[in-house]
């Protein structure tokens, strides 16, 4: 699609935690659909191959964030190279796993600052420019673990729990100045973060068993809904939490068919 004629045609959007994996899949899905990206990550080498693959209407920079300044430079640059913004997409996230009994404080804390105060930060200085500009839409990246615990996962499904919330609390706080604030919860994306569940071919087996739909997402899987929640379509939706998890959440109950058996009705061919 052109530049002039998709959903965001003349909006200007961040994707913190652009360069990879669902950030780098909303930025493409940004770009198709007219936007003006600026790209924010801390991985310099994916944001070369970001700048070499998407020449026009996309800005890089490397920040960090955790790093207030950093943030606050990233969502001014929106303002400077493509004067405003529209839209915040806060997708950077990582962790370091390890069970609770093990759990160092440097690994709690670097989950967690970049969890869940990167996403503070990005919705503070998103929304600072937002306001008194006729609003926006933020989209914060939480997880199918702000409702569901893992092995090895506390400060990781807290953080993303806090997301959750942080969201609601950001909807409450900016919706009346027309800036709406919306999270995604997905569940497992193929990504470079998931890439060791792919590899283990047992593990991967034990995820199959537990997700209805009987795979993983694809990263654009995700940034269609995300894209979705910033687009006008969306415009009465704020404080939402959207599951995107092939039905993973809906899990929770034992699997009867082998007590019930089949279905009788079955579809003509
Ligand atoms: N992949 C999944 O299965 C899955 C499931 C649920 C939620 N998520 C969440 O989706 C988001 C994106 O994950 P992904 O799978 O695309 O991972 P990814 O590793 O492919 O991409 C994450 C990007 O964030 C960047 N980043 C890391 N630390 C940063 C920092 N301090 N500042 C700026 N950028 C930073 C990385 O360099 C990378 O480019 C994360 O928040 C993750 O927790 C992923």
């Amino acid at each position: 699609m052109s530049g002039s004629t998709g959903r965001f045609a003349s909006k200007v959007a961040v994707v913190a935690g652009g360069a990879s994996g669902i950030g780098l899949a909303i930025l493409r899905g940004l770009h198709d659909e007219g936007a003006s990206i600026v790209c924010a990550d801390v991985n310099q080498e994916r944001l070369d191959a970001v700048e070499r693959d998407f020449e026009a209407r996309v800005a890089c920079t490397m920040a960090d964030v955790t790093k207030e300044a950093e943030v606050e430079a990233m969502m001014g640059l929106a303002v400077e190279r493509f004067g405003g913004l529209d839209c915040a997409f806060n997708v950077a996230g990582a962790s370091r796993p390890g069970y609770i009994v093990d759990l160092s404080e440097t690994a709690w804390d670097f989950t967690v600052d970049l969890c869940l105060k990167g996403v503070f930060l990005c919705t503070k200085h998103a929304a600072r420019q937002m306001l008194g500009r006729g609003g926006g839409a933020i989209v914060n990246i939480a997880s199918l673990n702000a409702h569901v615990p893992m092995h090895a996962g506390a400060a990781y499904a807290a953080a993303k729990a806090g997301v959750e919330m942080l969201t609601k609390n950001a909807a409450l706080e900016l919706t009346p100045d027309g800036i709406r604030v919306n999270a995604v919860l997905p569940g497992l994306v193929e990504t470079p973060l998931t890439r060791r569940h792919f590899e283990n071919r047992d593990a991967h087996a034990a995820f199959m068993a537990r997700i209805p739909a009987g795979r993983a997402a694809q990263p654009e899987e995700i940034a269609g809904p995300a894209l979705f929640l910033a687009s006008e379509e969306a415009r009465y939706v704020s404080g939402a939490s959207l599951l995107v998890d092939g039905a993973w959440a809906v899990t929770g109950y034992p699997d009867m068919r082998p007590f019930r058996g089949a279905p009788a009705w079955t579809p003509r061919v």
